[in-house]
């Protein structure tokens, strides 16, 4: 528990990383190749389906670079007022709304981004090489996990009674 800022931290460091380098994805000369030599055979075949618009397509594209993108600027927001010198213009409720609550958003900001990645492909038996679960698919394991014990934790129920145990009723206790 006392890591979780450095934690944090590191995890905003690979965000970075992962942003540049899917800005230079576009740029390597393996993906241009590719492309071309797909348009160029498509023709050859006298073929036209890489010119069809894809509505799903566009549209699932779209919806997981915007998650990402949005994702990505709260992680930046998170990281910038953990700085002691921002945390410390802040006001108790600015900053545990900041941390807490965008922080829930910001996880699930980014995990929408990793399940819209996945999409269909999980379906495919291609995308399980030597019969084991792709990269992404572990990566959203420990999020879904945090995000449905929060939204266990949120539901009225749960809530009323962690918030009365926090102000310190207690079980059988006279007066509770
Ligand atoms: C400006 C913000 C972002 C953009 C433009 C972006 C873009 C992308 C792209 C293009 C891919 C697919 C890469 C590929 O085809 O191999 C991807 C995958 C992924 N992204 Fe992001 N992303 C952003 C932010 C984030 C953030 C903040 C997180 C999480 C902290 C994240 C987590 C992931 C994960 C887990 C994958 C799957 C990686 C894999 O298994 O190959 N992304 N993202």
């Amino acid at each position: 528990m006392l890591c979780r800022k450095q934690l944090g931290l590191l995890a905003l460091g690979f965000a970075f990383m992962h942003v540049l380098y899917t800005m230079v994805i576009p740029l390597r000369y393996s993906v241009r190749h590719t492309l071309i030599s797909q348009v160029i055979n498509e023709r050859k075949a006298n073929k036209t389906t890489p010119f069809d618009f894809d509505n799903t397509e566009a549209w699932g594209t779209d919806s997981f670079y915007v998650l990402g993108i949005l994702g990505f600027c709260l992680y930046v927001l998170l990281g910038i007022t953990s700085l002691p010198s921002v945390g410390a213009a802040l006001s108790w409720r600015e900053f545990s709304f900041v941390q807490s609550k965008l922080g829930h958003l910001t996880l699930l900001l980014c995990t929408a981004h990793g399940f819209l990645y996945g999409w269909n492909k999980f379906l495919r038996s291609s995308t399980y090489k030597w019969y084991t679960p792709p990269g992404y698919m572990l990566c959203l394991v420990l999020p879904s996990v945090v995000l449905l014990l929060k939204l266990l934790l949120i539901t009225p129920c749960v809530d009323h009674t962690v918030t009365r145990i926090r102000q310190g009723w207690e079980r059988g206790r006279a007066g509770g």
